[in-house]
């Protein structure tokens, strides 16, 4: 049984998502936020997980809080530590310490758009296709091994919202998916960047890209 924290910072869907999804194998330990009045703390307490706030404002810098919320983590012991949503920059201590095991979700098709305002960016850019990764974070933020990748169409009447909500919903695939794959000790990571799925020609792929319904 692997025991999972994740880390919340707001409305928690992805991590709703990730504890609806209930690996087999899989025990959510903990959700931790860096707000107390996260929305997230209230899904998770209501499905009788344990919940924890280390709030940022109560520290002098990022080494002190990075310290307390590593505490508040290793307390539980967790095999796998998930962002969800977890709207703080973390020291490269911090990093370092989870390296290996350390998830995140990143509303962009990476290495494209790091960063915030993301699908405004890519509004803005023209792009074609937009979409979410799901990557092992390592101390350049956004950065990090890809594990998995979701594709959507950038639509001719998209706003901000609309390819937000689009992207929202294939987050809540491919979370759950790369987590699913730790539990299962299928995520290798090869040299800098790459990581290998155990049989994933087999399965479920690494990339997904959701069928068009609503092409204009
Ligand atoms: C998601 O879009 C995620 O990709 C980004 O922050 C948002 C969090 O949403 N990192 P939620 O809290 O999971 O609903």
């Amino acid at each position: 049984m692997k025991s999972i924290v994740i880390l919340v910072s707001g409305r928690g869907s992805n991590m709703e998502a990730i504890v609806r999804a209930a690996s087999p194998g899989a025990r959510i330990a903990a959700v931790i936020s860096n707000r107390p009045d996260a929305q997230g703390l209230q899904f998770a307490a209501a499905h009788g997980i344990p919940t924890a706030v280390v709030d940022h404002k109560a520290y002098p810098d990022r080494a002190a809080f990075d310290a307390a919320l590593a505490e508040a983590i290793d307390g539980f012991a967790p095999q796998l530590v998930v962002l969800a949503g977890f709207m703080r920059v973390l020291t490269d201590d911090f990093v370092r310490r989870y390296d290996g095991r350390l998830l995140n979700i990143h509303p962009s098709l990476l290495p494209s758009f790091p960063g915030l305002h993301t699908h405004r960016r890519a509004l803005e850019a023209g792009v074609r296709v937009h979409g979410a990764t799901v990557h092992f974070v390592t101390p350049a933020l956004d950065c990090g091994p890809v594990v998995i990748q979701a594709v959507v169409p950038v639509l001719a009447d998209d706003d901000e919202a609309r390819l937000a909500a689009r992207v929202l919903a294939e987050e809540h695939r491919i979370y759950p998916q790369a987590v699913r794959w730790f539990v299962e000790d299928r995520l290798l990571i090869e040299g800098a960047n790459r990581v290998r799925v155990r049989d994933e020609a087999t399965t479920t792929s690494a990339l997904v890209v959701p069928p068009v319904e609503c092409v204009s």
